[in-house]
This record gives C-alpha cells, sequence and structure tokens, in this order.
C-alpha cells in the first residue's frame, strides 16, 4: 500500500495520539494550574493513603492527624505513581520507588515528591491546588 503526504501525516498523527493515551503518563493531560474540591475533609478521617485523585495527578494522605496532598508523578518522567500496601509508592515506569513521605528510595528518580498546596475551606472541604505538570 502506499501512501501520499495527506495519509502519511494522518496516520503518524493517529499512531502519536494513540501512543500517549496508551501511556501511564498525564504530563500531557493537564498543565494547566488548577483547584480541586475533594470533597470534605472528613470523608479522609483515617489515616492512610487515598487515590481518589491520582488522576488528576496526587494523593490525599491523612498521617498522624495531618491531611495533605503529594504528587502522584513521578520525578523521573511523570508516569502515575502506585500506592503499595506499606504507603509507599512505586512507578511502573522505570521501578523508582518513594518513602511514605514521598522521598526517593531507589532510583532512577533523583527528587522527591512535591507536597501540594491544600486547604480546607469554610464548608470543611479540602482544595488542592494542581501545579501545571
Ligand atoms: Fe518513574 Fe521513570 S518515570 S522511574
Amino acid at each position: 500500500m502506499k501512501l501520499n503526504r495527506r495519509d502519511f501525516l494522518l496516520l503518524t498523527v493517529g499512531l502519536a495520539a494513540g501512543c500517549q493515551s496508551g501511556t501511564d503518563s498525564i504530563a500531557s493531560a493537564s498543565r494547566t494550574p488548577r483547584t480541586i474540591n475533594c470533597g470534605l475533609a472528613a470523608k479522609y478521617a483515617a489515616d492512610g493513603v487515598y487515590s481518589d485523585f491520582k488522576d488528576s495527578g496526587f494523593f490525599v494522605i491523612r498521617r498522624d492527624g495531618q491531611l495533605f496532598a503529594l504528587s502522584a508523578l513521578c520525578t523521573h518522567r511523570k508516569c502515575k505513581l502506585s500506592a503499595q500496601s506499606d504507603r509507599s509508592f512505586l512507578c511502573p515506569c522505570h521501578g523508582s520507588t518513594f518513602d511514605p513521605v514521598g522521598h526517593v528510595t531507589e532510583g532512577p528518580a533523583n527528587r522527591d515528591l512535591p507536597t501540594l498546596s491544600s486547604h480546607t475551606n469554610d464548608q470543611g472541604q479540602l482544595i488542592v491546588s494542581v501545579p501545571g505538570w
């Protein structure tokens, strides 16, 4: 089959889009800073890692009475992390690991996970500010 220039361009753009959506990265999906309402802070009452907003780029974490948001994007190449049962994090792309507070425990990542700015509003809802990645 012979492709003309137009068909070739359509094919390569389509392949690139398909490849991109098939990755486990949100690097290209959300480059605009935004705030996300995570609902009532009371629903995160138990210590643990909540993955509800992983696709938005962060985990909600309750630890020792503190509620905060930790980036869910690996600092190596921004793949989405998986929370582990011991509350650490694993990157499925190249195997980096992070401890429960986001410190790198194994590379290739060499930067800790950032904590995202968050607060509880007057209605008791957790609001997280997500930077443009
Ligand atoms: Fe996480 Fe490479 S993207 S280790």
